[in-house]
C-alpha cells in the first residue's frame, strides 16, 4: 500500500515512552509470562461512585446532547475557581483565569504550541514526564534540561543555567509532587522560581497532576498560593489523578490570563470543548466531600510504606517519595537503569520503567509505581527478593 509522507512536525515527534514501553510488557504477557506491571502510572481504583452517578445523571439531560460552549460551562469553572479557593484560598476570576482541557496531556502539548516558535527553548525538567517533549518537538523549538538530582532534592538548579538558554527560554516546565522522582518543592523554591521567571520573562507552566497526593501529613503547595505566581505562568491540574479519573480525560488550567486566553484560542480549533456530562461530573467531584481524596492519599502512603520497607529487607534503600505515586530507586551498582529493568522483566516478570525514558538525568534509576493492591506490591517484594538473591 502507498505510504504517504508524514510533515516534519510529526516526524520530529519522539517515540512515546509509554506506548513503546507498554508494547515491550505486551509482548511479555502474550508469550504466558506472569508480569506485575510496575511501569505505569495508571491509577487502579475505580472512579468514586458520587462522581459516577453525576456523570450518569447528566447523560439524560439532553442540554449536554448539544455542542458545549466552546470554552466549557461555567458552571465547571466557577467549581474550579470554588475549590482553588477551599483548598489553597487562591482567588481566581472563572471567566479569565480558568481554562478547561481534554486532559492535562494534552493541554500540555498545547501550551507549546501557543508559546513556542522554532528556535525559542523551554526549559524542561530532566528526569520529566516525557510529554512535555512533544509540543516542544512539534513546534521545533529546543529543549534545555534542568536536570534534577538527588542533592538538590530533585529541585532544579537555576544558577546552573546558561546565559543564552535563558535568554531564549519562553516556557519553563515544573512538576511537584514531581513525576519520576516522587519530589515535593516548598514555598522558598517557588519564590525562586518566580524571580527567575520574572527576570527572564519566562512563563511557568506548573504541572500540578499529584497535587492531592502528599504524604506524612504535608498538603502539597499549589504555584498559585505563592505572591506573583498568577503574573508568572499557570497551573495545569488534572482530574485524573485526584479522583481515579483517567479514562475520563478532563483536566483544566488556571492562572495568568494570556496563558489561559491562547489555550482557549488554540481549543476554538481543535476541539468544541469537552461533554458536558463530564463537566457536571467533574464538577461534582471538585465541589463534594473531599474524603475519597484523603482515603486514596492514604492508600498510596500505607503501599508506599509496605513496598519500601520490603525493599530495604531486600537491600534496596529508597528514600521515601513525598508526594505523587512512585517510588524512585537507584539501580544497583554495574546496571544502567535499561538493563537493570530489562533483566528484571526477564527473571521476575516485575516491570519498571527504566530512568532513561524520563530524561538522561534519570539515567541510574528506576521508576516504581504504587498503583497495585498492597497484595500485589507485597508479591513484587517477594520478586525483588528473589532477584536480589541470585
Ligand atoms: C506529571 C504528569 N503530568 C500530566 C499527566 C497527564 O495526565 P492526564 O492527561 O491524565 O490529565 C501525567 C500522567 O501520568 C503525569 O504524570
Amino acid at each position: 500500500m502507498k505510504e504517504f509522507q508524514t510533515s516534519k512536525a510529526i516526524k520530529r515527534l519522539p517515540d512515546q515512552f509509554f506506548a513503546t514501553l507498554i508494547d515491550k510488557l505486551n509482548a511479555y504477557e502474550s508469550k504466558g509470562w506472569d508480569t506485575i506491571n510496575l511501569g505505569q502510572g495508571n491509577p487502579d481504583q475505580p472512579t468514586p461512585d458520587h462522581i459516577v452517578d453525576s456523570l450518569k445523571e447528566a447523560a439524560d439531560n439532553p442540554e449536554f446532547h448539544q455542542y458545549p460552549p466552546f470554552h466549557g460551562y461555567t458552571f465547571f469553572k466557577e467549581a474550579i475557581a470554588e475549590f482553588y479557593k477551599r483548598e489553597y484560598d487562591v482567588d481566581l476570576d472563572p471567566e479569565t483565569e480558568v481554562a478547561i482541557m481534554p486532559g492535562s496531556k494534552t493541554g500540555l502539548v498545547e501550551l507549546s504550541q501557543c508559546f513556542l516558535d522554532p528556535g525559542d527553548v523551554a526549559l524542561v525538567p530532566d528526569p520529566g514526564y516525557p510529554d512535555y517533549w512533544s509540543g516542544i518537538e512539534m513546534v521545533g523549538a529546543e529543549m534545555k534540561p534542568m536536570p534534577l538530582l538527588a542533592e538538590n532534592d530533585f529541585l532544579p538548579d537555576y544558577e546552573a543555567i546558561d546565559s543564552e538558554s535563558w535568554e531564549k527560554a519562553r516556557l519553563m516546565f515544573l512538576n511537584y509532587p514531581n513525576n519520576p522522582t516522587g519530589a515535593v518543592a516548598d514555598r522558598a523554591f517557588y519564590e525562586e522560581t518566580i524571580k527567575e521567571a520574572e527576570k527572564h520573562d519566562v512563563c511557568v507552566i506548573h504541572d500540578f497532576a499529584y497535587g492531592a497526593i502528599g504524604f506524612d501529613g504535608v498538603k502539597p503547595l499549589s504555584f498559585m498560593q505563592v505572591e506573583g505566581a498568577k503574573n508568572t505562568g499557570v497551573e495545569v491540574y488534572t482530574m485524573s489523578k485526584t479522583y481515579n479519573m483517567a479514562g475520563w480525560r478532563v483536566a483544566f488550567a488556571v492562572g495568568n490570563p494570556s496563558v489561559i486566553k491562547a489555550i482557549e484560542t488554540i481549543q476554538d480549533h481543535y476541539f468544541c470543548s469537552i461533554f458536558g456530562g463530564l463537566q457536571k461530573a467533574s464538577a461534582t467531584a471538585l465541589l463534594s466531600s473531599q474524603a475519597c481524596v484523603d482515603e486514596l492519599a492514604s492508600t498510596y502512603e500505607h503501599r508506599r510504606d509496605l513496598l519500601l520497607s520490603g525493599l530495604e529487607e531486600a537491600g534496596y534503600h529508597v528514600e521515601p517519595c513525598k508526594g505523587s505515586f512512585f517510588a524512585w530507586l537507584r539501580v544497583p551498582e554495574g546496571y544502567s537503569s535499561q538493563s537493570f529493568a530489562d533483566a528484571l522483566l526477564e527473571e521476575t516478570g516485575l516491570f519498571v520503567a527504566p530512568g532513561i525514558g524520563f530524561g538522561a538525568s534519570g539515567e541510574g534509576y528506576v521508576r516504581i509505581g504504587l498503583n497495585n493492591s498492597e497484595e500485589t506490591l507485597k508479591e513484587a517484594v517477594v520478586r525483588f527478593k528473589k532477584f536480589a538473591e541470585k
